[in-house]
């Protein structure tokens, strides 16, 4: 069976959800449950579900709030990464640990590739560089995923707040000079659950690997997508006006191009991604028409 840790989080409850509509033996952990950071906690879970794979879907995300909490980052992003592969190692289990193409700067002109050198511009991204390091110096049998601006159904995301935006405001002011793939926690939870056998084969396939939506766009063309696709249900057609990142200051600095070359995932593992507009299309389509007041033909 396939354990999960992070199973509150987009990606652990997409995992969850494919594996039950594809009866994959598959079993979530919230922080609740186990604690990543948690030696006991880690190795009790281990012990009692004895897993043939896990999967380190747990991460401190918010991007900004790191630059402030860097202690909580440190925490869920490196600590926690090296309890678990420690844990994993002596239990004999491999791992599949997601991270972040917020280990780049972002400075690359194209697609970066697995091989770049990483030089992450802020504290989540160094947290979870840290959190890769460990996870590789630890555990021979790892697989580590980096992905880019995920969204889904479920938790907190950038999809989600354009739609809220977008019921309400005439003009979304959205920053159009950072690069990136917007990428489905749906898709991305089907691809890991396909690449899991493969592991199991314990073929020499252990590494680090891009897996990110095909097709490069900004924030400002995202948006663009998602309001373009949501009007002709909801009737709300706001403007979306591009703007430069220096208009939009956060705490935290962001990589300008965040675009990840998933080629090698595709040569080893055999899936390639579907175009970015796809899972954002279908995603925005299941939101918007499940929030929509269902008509009754009674007049
Ligand atoms: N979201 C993105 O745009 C994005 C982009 C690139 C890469 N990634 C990576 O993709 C992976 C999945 O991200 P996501 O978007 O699914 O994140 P998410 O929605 O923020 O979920 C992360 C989950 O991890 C849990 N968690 C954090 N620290 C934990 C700990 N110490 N022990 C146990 N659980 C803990 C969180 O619980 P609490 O709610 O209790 O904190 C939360 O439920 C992460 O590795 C992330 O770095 C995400």
């Amino acid at each position: 069976m396939i354990l999960v840790f992070g199973g509150n989080g987009q990606l652990g409850q997409d995992l969850m959800r494919a594996a039950a509509s594809r009866a994959i033996a598959l079993r979530t952990l919230s922080r609740a449950d186990a604690d990543i950071a948690d030696s006991v906690a880690v190795a009790a879970a281990l012990s009692h579900w004895k897993p043939n794979l896990v999967v380190n879907a747990a991460a401190y995300t918010k991007v900004d709030l790191a630059e402030s909490h860097v202690e909580d980052a440190r925490r869920d992003n490196e600590v926690g990464p090296a309890v678990l592969a420690s844990a994993c190692a002596i239990a004999g289990v491999p791992m599949v640990h997601i991270s972040t193409d917020y280990v780049f700067d972002g400075t690359k002109e194209g697609a970066y590739l697995e091989s770049d050198p990483v030089c992450p511009i802020n504290v989540y991204g160094r947290t979870k560089t840290a959190g890769e390091d460990a996870v590789r110096r630890m555990l021979k049998r790892h697989v580590i995923v980096r992905t880019a601006w995920v969204y889904s159904e479920f938790g907190h995301n950038f999809l989600k707040t354009i739609l809220r935006l977008a019921a309400t405001r005439d003009e979304l002011r959205i920053v159009a000079d950072q690069h990136g793939s917007p990428t489905s926690a749906r898709e991305l939870a089907e691809v890991i659950l396909n690449i899991a056998p493969v592991l199991l084969r314990d073929k020499d396939i252990w590494g680090t690997y891009h897996y990110t939506a095909a097709g490069v766009t900004t924030w400002h063309g995202f948006a663009s997508r998602v309001v373009a696709i949501q009007a002709p249900i909801t009737g709300r057609s706001p403007r979306v006006v591009p703007i430069r990142t220096a208009e939009y200051p956060t705490a935290a600095k962001r990589p300008a191009n965040s675009s990840l070359d998933c080629r090698l995932f595709a040569q080893v593992f055999g899936f390639s991604p579907r175009h970015w507009t796809e899972g954002v299309d279908a995603t925005t389509r299941t939101l918007v028409t499940s929030s929509q007041p269902v008509k009754s033909d009674v007049a």
